[in-house]
Order: C-alpha cells, then sequence, then structure tokens
C-alpha cells in the first residue's frame, strides 16, 4: 500500500492550515485519505499523524473509534447495523441475523467479491425509527427482514 498522493497532501495541508492547531483538522483529513485509498493504511496513519504533528497512536485511535473510518479494505456497500438499546428492543438482532445469513458473512467481514462489508455498529441517532442500518451515506429505518431484501435486491 503507498502513501498519500500529492493531490491529498495537498488537499490536507490547505485544510490544517485554516485551523490555529493543525490536529483540528484530523477528522477531515483521515476522509479525504479515506476517500482516496478506501482504507486509512498503517502507513496512511503514520503519514498524517507526521503532518498533524500527532502521535501515530492519537491518530490510529481516533481512526479506531469511528466506525465510518476504516483500517482495512471494505466493500462497495458497507452496512453498519445499529444493535444499540433502541433498536435492540426493536429487534435488531433479527435483522443482524438476517443480513448474516443473506450475506453469509458476519460482523466485521467483507464478501469474498468486495461488494458487502458488515458493521455491527453503536447508536446511529436515530432511535425513534428503530430498527436502523446504514448503507454508505445512506439510512434505512423501520427495517424489516423483508425490507432489507428488497434493498439489497435493489443494490448494482
Ligand atoms: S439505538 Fe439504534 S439508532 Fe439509536
Amino acid at each position: 500500500m503507498q502513501g498519500l498522493s500529492p493531490s491529498a497532501r495537498l488537499r490536507i495541508e490547505e485544510l490544517s492550515a485554516r485551523y490555529p492547531r493543525k490536529r483540528s483538522a484530523l477528522i477531515p483529513s483521515l476522509q479525504i485519505a479515506q476517500e482516496e485509498a478506501g482504507y486509512i493504511s498503517e502507513e496512511i496513519m503514520v503519514e498524517i499523524a507526521r503532518m498533524m504533528e500527532l502521535s501515530p497512536n492519537e491518530v490510529r485511535e481516533v481512526v479506531s473509534f469511528y466506525s465510518l473510518l476504516h483500517q482495512k479494505p471494505v466493500g462497495r456497500y458497507v452496512i453498519q447495523v445499529c444493535t444499540n438499546i433502541s433498536c435492540q428492543l426493536c429487534d435488531a438482532e433479527g435483522i443482524l441475523r438476517h443480513l448474516r445469513r443473506r450475506l453469509g458473512i458476519g460482523p466485521g467481514e467483507t464478501t469474498p467479491d468486495m461488494k458487502y462489508t458488515l458493521l455491527e455498529v453503536e447508536c446511529l441517532g436515530s432511535c425513534g425509527t428503530s430498527p436502523v442500518m446504514q448503507i454508505n451515506d445512506e439510512y434505512h429505518e423501520n427495517l424489516t427482514p423483508e425490507k432489507i431484501d428488497c434493498i439489497l435486491d435493489g443494490l448494482q
């Protein structure tokens, strides 16, 4: 895996120049890196740490905290299923079980064709419409197994 491209480096430098402390630009910088490579490799974490005047561990902690930042290659569709309390009360376990069966993978895994990655996550902030999942940037709410089949059938 290679590091950041010159254009990504430039975007990150421009971004961090807008803040009094470079580290304030850490999350958007990680998003730029992920946009380019699909995930944030160890090499990129070290490179960004240097640019933000942080330790590689500080960057690793941030990357591992946010479920939208990936440390390894992910599928074209990243499916995040909330299993926090409100969703749990509305059968999030059944939703997750259905997705496991349908995709043939468990949480944290990616299908061999690199189409889907399944993740179990904390509250997605849409508790009133539980159970909820997010596929890439899109929310899907009030889920049922039938609704999930319909959503997955609609993905190319
Ligand atoms: S608990 Fe699932 S969205 Fe809040």
